[in-house]
């Protein structure tokens, strides 16, 4: 069914007018509004498909909307975090099997990723990052004046992990997006670990953020959480967001996981925001329903191999995908396709230099809406 605005509220079984509006802001994120300022749309405004913030077009699951009705309640008048956020502390923990001082919890993992490049970066230390890759941390280093080193991926799109490495000696923190946005490419467990322990070798008070916020995409078996690697060393930690898979944006909530030491330096450095009831329940209905998220990978899975197959048929470059998006060498300017399908009612990623005279992410959107999207493709590339 597509997600028209009846039908989501259909899905979820509200019919109030009133809810539609929350809905969306639930479903859908706001990648866009952080690096794109006045572009944020809601998705069916206009008619535009809004497919450029690698957003989840089909929301929270049934589950975590059951959480989020069931908290609508008096209960809700009382509880100032850290009742409810321990909650999902500890449900955290016992996934990962770490102790709870191991988690901490955001309103977002974007909150987390800017704390930590303030908390580990300066002017003495720099940033390592990829080009292109998720810019918070590149953006927050730059704000503090910390110098970033930025390594371009290599010819396959994925991180140019011995570089980075290199790179890494003498650094505050290496940012490692792994699967990388916007390229969707990803690495191992054990090609991560290689590179955690030659960069712990060289430059051990080097930290080490893993951003795995498009992670329960991938059908890879060789791809696994770089988890356990936080409980050997205390400068590697993960970041995970409920923005991708478990399709709460709107929800605003991440986590990391890290030694005790590495968490405390980054909620010293930056406020990870207030997370609310409804949230923290949702959250906690949602990573406790992995056949949910499973279901959520298939779906995506189908449209991406749909979406992916369309361009190749058209004869561009895509690399294979492991997220919600997908990365495409169409030769000419993102800028100029970008204008093309808005005036076709898409719209479609931002510049991701030093790749926007070449490349432009499309972020996947409901079947029906990616069927629409390819047939404005189509007649905006032939
Ligand atoms: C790689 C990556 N990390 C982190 C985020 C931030 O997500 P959130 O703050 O919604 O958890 C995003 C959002 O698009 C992302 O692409």
């Amino acid at each position: 069914m597509s997600l028209t605005r009846r039908g989501f509220a259909q899905t979820v079984g509200l019919g109030a007018a009133g809810m539609l509006s929350s809905s969306f802001v639930i479903g859908r994120g706001l990648e866009a509004a952080e690096f794109e300022p006045g572009s944020v749309q809601m998705p069916d405004d206009d008619g535009i498909i809004r497919i450029s913030s690698n957003e989840n077009a089909r929301g929270p699951g049934p589950k975590a909307i059951q959480a989020l009705h069931g908290t609508i309640s008096p209960r809700a008048g009382r509880g100032y975090p850290p009742d409810h956020t321990n909650d999902l502390v500890t449900t955290i923990a016992d996934i990962y099997h770490v102790a709870e001082d191991n988690v901490v919890v955001g309103t977002g993992s974007g909150a987390l990723l800017a704390g930590a490049a303030r908390a580990f970066c300066s002017p003495t230390k720099p940033l390592v990052t990829a080009a292109p890759t998720y810019a918070t941390s590149d953006r927050m280093a730059r704000r503090i004046g910390a110098p970033v080193k930025m390594i371009p991926v290599d010819a396959s799109l994925g991180l140019d992990i011995d570089a980075m490495a290199d790179a890494a000696a003498g650094a505050g923190m290496v940012f490692f997006c792994n699967p990388n946005n916007p390229t969707g490419t990803v690495h191992t467990a054990s090609a991560v670990e290689d590179f955690v322990r030659q960069v712990m070798r060289t430059s051990p008070d080097t930290k080490i953020l893993i951003d795995e916020a498009y992670i329960d995409y991938t059908f890879d078996p060789a791809v696994k959480t770089a988890a356990p690697l936080t409980q050997e060393f205390a400068s590697v930690f993960i970041t995970r967001s409920f923005s991708k898979a478990h399709g709460m944006a709107g929800l605003r909530v991440g986590y990391a996981i890290g030694q005790e030491e590495t968490l405390s330096a980054i909620t010293t450095a930056w406020n990870l925001g207030s997370m609310n009831t409804l949230s923290a329940a949702a959250a906690i209905a949602s990573i406790t329903d992995p056949g949910h998220i499973a279901e959520e990978r298939h779906e995506n899975a189908r449209i991406r191999e749909f979406t992916i197959a369309a361009f190749r048929d058209m004869g561009f470059k895509v690399p294979d995908s492991h997220t919600n998006h997908i990365f495409i060498d169409l030769g000419r300017p993102a800028s100029e396709f970008r204008a093309a399908c808005l005036e076709q009612k898409v719209r479609v990623g931002r510049d991701f230099p030093p790749m926007e005279q070449t490349h432009s992410r499309v972020s996947l959107g409901t079947m029906e809406e990616m069927e629409a999207a390819v047939r404005v493709f189509r007649q905006v590339l032939s």
